[in-house]
């Protein structure tokens, strides 16, 4: 009897399995190609099928002075690069957009459909035709080279000029500025030059109040401190008030990374005021290996409101500099693939604006997400497939609350192997964290695990307010 039923079962099981995955297959069979055929022209053209997709998706960067190192303004530009684009498009690599859209949603999502990816598919395999000749030209929705309005104030730095076949360059820059009276600001928006090649900035300000600071001797000074011994001229930044104190600062107050777009949030959230004498310090501003010869005027786009503020946004950070550590160290041996993980657990509820994930090139994959007390999971962001170029400070689509009490956890996989295409080092050798005089080294040669999220206190509703634009 024993017997028999050890040997019964599982033939039950064996045939119950069997009729699934028949069924499965059927079923797959016969649903799968349905609906992209039903809704996919025959023969789609350019003009009426591909062009509306590019505009909205390719085009902010494939123009003219765009992020991209190609403009795709013309139909025999994107014809010449018809393969290309077909390959990209179905492997989701353009439009650029790591986090994962199943996981979680943020604003200004470049998110292609599946049938948009089809549609490109059947295009570029019926012959790439270009149909009724249309005016396909991108007007950027950019005003002042702004894309949110046009600027109350805009701060320049100094021009750098660029040089074909420069390495990477790093640089501290000033600017002093006086205005007529204190202002209320409700963003700041920082807009390279030339697109293509700055890699990232870290912006501060400095806010003199009260008269403390007399006109520095320069107002804009730059120091390149990719070169020795600089540090000799950190002086003639002047940064100190007039007594020799270090003046109120606002650290972090704007972030640059290719592709990222100012956001002026609603009802006066993260509104601060700019004293009439302040200094913007960008420390610091890195360009990326140069291809061309170009001189760069970045500028910080200043913007004003009339709403008191009311409601002050601030920084966690996870990680390297964060106040979380990171287990186990981020020493990251070669040819391994290694897991890292940190957590923080916050003591308030709070409403989380923006997230900001960041590793360097051996990056593989990044995934956040907070758990509440009761054990539910609160989802933030998954990227499966790290891409060192595209690191965006995401922002909720609408305010995120975590509950206090809540414990925060981001795992980050590096790849150290030959099989990372970013690894700059073949054969791979050692990659860690490393630490300067001034905090952890941000060379991308190094490694860094950090992740950021802009939050402020929680108020009641907080959850219903949407952060998109154009929202009273
Ligand atoms: C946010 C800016 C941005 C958007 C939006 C964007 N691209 Fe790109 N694209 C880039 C940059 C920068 C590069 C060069 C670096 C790289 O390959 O990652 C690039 C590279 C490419 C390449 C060359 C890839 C290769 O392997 O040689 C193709 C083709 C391309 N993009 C097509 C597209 C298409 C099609 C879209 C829209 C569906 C699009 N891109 C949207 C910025 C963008």
């Amino acid at each position: 009897m024993g017997d028999l039923h050890k040997y019964k079962l599982p033939i039950i099981w064996i045939v119950i399995a069997l009729s699934l995955g028949l069924a499965c297959l059927f079923f797959t069979r016969t649903e799968t190609p349905i609906t992209p055929i039903a809704v996919l022209p025959e023969k789609p053209t350019f003009s009426q099928h591909i062009a509306p997709i590019l505009l909205k998706n390719c085009l902010p960067c494939h123009r003219k002075n765009g992020a991209a190192p190609f403009s795709l303004e013309s139909f025999s530009a994107v014809k010449k690069r018809a393969k290309t684009i077909a390959r990209v498009t179905l492997a989701r690599y353009m439009p650029p957009w790591p986090a994962d859209p199943l996981y979680s949603h943020f604003i200004g999502e470049k998110v292609l459909s599946q049938i948009q990816i089809d549609m490109i598919q059947r295009w570029y395999k019926t012959g790439a035709n270009e149909g009724p000749k249309i005016q396909f030209a991108y007007v950027p929705p950019l005003i002042s080279r702004s894309t949110i309005r046009k600027p109350d104030l805009v701060v320049q730095f100094d021009s750098i000029a660029l040089h074909e076949g420069d390495q990477d360059r790093f640089y501290i820059m000033k600017a002093h500025v006086q205005i007529p009276q204190d202002r209320v600001v409700s963003a700041l928006e920082f807009v390279p030059g030339v697109y293509g090649l700055v890699h990232h900035v870290n912006g501060h300000l400095l806010l003199y109040r009260d008269g403390n600071k007399k006109k520095p001797k320069y107002a804009n000074v730059t120091i390149d401190v990719s070169q020795p011994n600089q540090t000799y001229r950190f002086k003639a930044l002047e940064l100190e008030q007039d007594d020799g104190s270090l003046p109120e600062r606002i650290h972090s107050a704007f972030n640059y990374l290719p592709g990222v777009e100012g956001i002026e949030y609603p009802n006066g959230i993260g509104n601060f005021t700019l004293s009439k004498n302040f200094a913007v310090v960008l420390n610091d501003i890195h360009y990326g290996p140069s291809d061309q010869e170009a001189i760069d005027h970045s500028v910080l786009n200043i913007f004003f409101s009339k709403n008191k503020p009311k409601r002050k946004t601030s920084e966690i950070m996870l990680g390297t500099n964060g106040r979380s550590k990171i287990t186990p160290p981020l020493v990251i041996s070669p040819n391994q693939i290694s897991t890292h993980f940190t957590r923080y657990t916050i003591d308030a509820d709070i409403s989380v604006l923006t997230i900001n994930p960041h590793l360097h090139q051996l990056g593989k994959s990044f995934l956040a997400f907070a758990i509440k007390p009761n054990g539910d999971t609160i989802p933030l962001i998954r990227i499966n497939r790290w891409n060192f170029n595209w690191q965006y400070f995401y922002t909720f689509k609408k305010m995120t609350k975590i509950p206090a009490g809540s414990e925060i956890v981001a795992i980050a996989v590096f790849d150290n192997t030959t099989s990372n295409k970013s690894n700059p080092n073949r054969p791979p050798i050692e990659v860690r964290e490393r630490f300067d005089t001034g905090g952890a080294s941000m060379r991308a040669s190094d490694e860094m695990f950090q992740c950021i999220l802009t939050y402020t206190p929680y108020q009641t509703n907080d959850e219903t307010i949407s952060l998109e634009k154009n929202t009273p």
